[in-house]
């Protein structure tokens, strides 16, 4: 088994009080890094003190976007034990997303050591009050120095934690979100399913319209006809119209969400109806009108799951549960919760000890 070395950093930085905690801004004493060449593969993982990349400006990354990254989380349960949720399934998405930007595979036991090496190595940055957790985003980027456009012969692999509150400062409430029908977030053929930095690049402008028009969110329709609904924000979507939970199938467009199998397998456990298939905008604002689109929400690592309150489209506007969190939305927030800090059974495994 390759071997992980630790350094350790001589001037351990303060911990923020869990209470202070928002999403991302705080970073941990230590990172985990590994690198990649031609001749050695990925070789010397390692974690190290936490501190800046030096970066010659040509660098291939800062020009052609050639990054991926993934983001999951640990969890420190009352009983003490700290958690991480799915991990062998975030570091397998990790060369997923690799595949689709050329880069290197990585050998995702390896990956999920890294993230495994790293928690225990700053455990004490895992935030102790429920609904903190610590995010842990690994990242590879292209470090060839050239202006050329080719897949680099180098790259970097990091990985980097910060303790986190609740994504939504307001807590599990439901958001209004725009149908953007201007802007596009991927096409069939493209980057859609890969977690890369372009594709959050690529939603900055809607999500800035949107924001400016009072909404919090963007959802995506679909890049060809426009008619197709594909993610909210950088979320995979779900709703029940009637009795059928309906979110789209992952056909190359969107992300293969972790907390969207995580959901669609409770909720098959539960017995529900659950169908992954195409759904139109209009299909959902009609539901919307005539009262059967009961729940919406987004679902993601970063908030688990987000209810959606209203839907703007076309300067229309459909209300969706009186602006109360729906019982499903909240039952698979409950849930996934519940495995996440150890307080409920993990009937499917998902979650490992640190
Ligand atoms: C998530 O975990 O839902 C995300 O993708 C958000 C992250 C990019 C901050």
């Amino acid at each position: 088994m390759t071997e992980i070395t630790t350094t350790l950093t001589r001037t351990p930085a303060a911990r923020p009080a869990d209470a202070a905690l928002s999403f991302g801004k705080v970073l941990t004493d230590h990172m985990f890094m590994m690198n990649y060449t031609a001749g050695k593969g990925w070789h010397d993982p390692r974690v190290v003190p936490y501190a800046p990349l030096s970066l010659d400006p040509a660098t291939q990354v800062l020009h052609y976007g050639q990054a991926i990254f993934d983001g999951l989380k640990a969890f420190r349960g009352p009983d003490g034990q700290i958690r991480l949720f799915r991990a062998q399934r975030h570091a397998e998405r990790l060369n997923k997303s690799a595949r689709a930007l050329c880069i290197p595979e990585l050998d995702a036991d390896l990956v999920r050591r890294s993230f495994e090496a790293i928690v225990a190595v700053d455990n004490e940055w895992v935030p102790h009050a429920m609904g903190t957790s610590l995010y842990i985003r690994p990242t590879v980027i292209a470090t060839d120095v050239m202006l050329g456009v080719h897949p680099s012969a180098t790259y970097t692999y990091f990985v980097i934690c910060s303790p986190v509150g609740a994504y939504y400062k307001e807590g599990v409430k439901p958001v209004r979100i725009l149908v953007s029908d201007n802007h596009v977030r991927a096409v069939q053929g493209g980057l859609g399913e890969a977690k890369t930095a372009a594709n959050y690049a690529a939603s900055l402008s809607a999500q800035l319209e949107a924001e400016e028009a009072g909404y919090t969110q963007v959802l995506w329709l679909d890049g060809v006809e426009r008619k197709y609904i594909d993610e909210v924000g950088t979320m995979n979507i779900m709703m029940q119209i009637g009795d059928e939970v309906i979110t789209p199938p992952l056909a190359g467009t969107i992300l293969d969400g972790v907390t969207r199998n995580s959901c669609l397998q409770l909720m098959r456990d539960w017995g529900l109806k659950v169908s992954e298939r195409k759904i139109s905008i209009d299909e959902v604002m009609a539901a919307g009108r005539d009262g059967s689109l009961r729940e919406m929400w987004g679902t993601g690592t970063a908030a688990v799951v987000s209810p959606v309150g209203e839907l703007g489209y076309k300067g229309e506007k459909v209300s969706i549960g009186n602006g109360q969190t729906g019982l499903l939305t909240q039952k698979l927030y409950d849930s996934i919760i519940g495995i996440q800090y150890g307080t409920a059974p993990d009937a499917h495994g998902w979650t490992s000890v640190v």
